[in-house]
């Protein structure tokens, strides 16, 4: 159906809550980067509307780069072995790297990011989440800037995506089980 409030069981963040707590964070940031060059780094595709968002909060200079990647193995589960499907086009030799994603599941896919990153020579590497499932995680990372933590469902909206759809809500919502089942 094209109805998309049907698709959805609760609202676990809203778009006021979202903004509220990315200009926090931001401001947080702005703090803990003075005097420094920031580069932010939006994994596609979920990370776009923080991405857009965090940046626009932001009060300093930073720059912006993409990378996309892509995990693969068996099944729907994110399996850790990442293949990168579109590189950054910034050398990070010194810089300030802060990772952007939307949601930390498993952990997996960021914690073979953060270290392809940091073999790379930069200052820092550092994560920003919007969302964390703590309940999923497999594997350990170290987060700088968490928005917020939420229960272990599946989650949509806000760049999230199941099967390529919701990610253009501006909140974020749990699907209702029909949807997937
Ligand atoms: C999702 C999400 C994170 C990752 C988190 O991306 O945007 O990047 O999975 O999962 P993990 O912590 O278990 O590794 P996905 O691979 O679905 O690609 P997408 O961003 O294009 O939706
Ligand atoms: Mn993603
Ligand atoms: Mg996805």
């Amino acid at each position: 159906s094209q109805d998309v409030q049907a698709d959805l069981k609760e609202i676990l963040c809203t778009k006021e809550q979202i903004q509220e707590r990315i200009e926090e964070l931001a401001a947080q940031i702005d703090k803990d980067y003075e005097g420094r060059d920031l580069l932010i780094v939006g994994v596609l595709k979920g990370a776009v509307m923080v991405m857009a968002d965090l940046a626009r909060a932001l009060h300093s200079h930073v720059t912006m780069d993409w990378m996309a990647v892509s995990s693969y193995g068996s099944g729907t589960q994110s399996s850790g072995v990442v293949r990168i499907i579109k590189d950054l086009e910034t050398d990070l030799m010194g810089k300030h790297v802060l990772i952007v994603e939307d949601i930390i599941d498993s952990g997996l896919t960021l914690s073979w990011l953060k270290a392809n990153l940091e073999s790379r020579g930069p200052a820092s590497v550092e994560i920003f989440t919007m969302f964390r499932k703590p309940e999923a995680a497999k594997v350990e990372i170290d987060v700088k800037y968490v928005g917020k933590d939420i229960p272990n469902e599946f989650v949509v909206g806000y760049g999230l995506d199941y099967a390529e759809k919701y990610r253009n809500l501006g909140f974020v919502g749990s699907l209702a089980p029909h949807v997937y089942a």
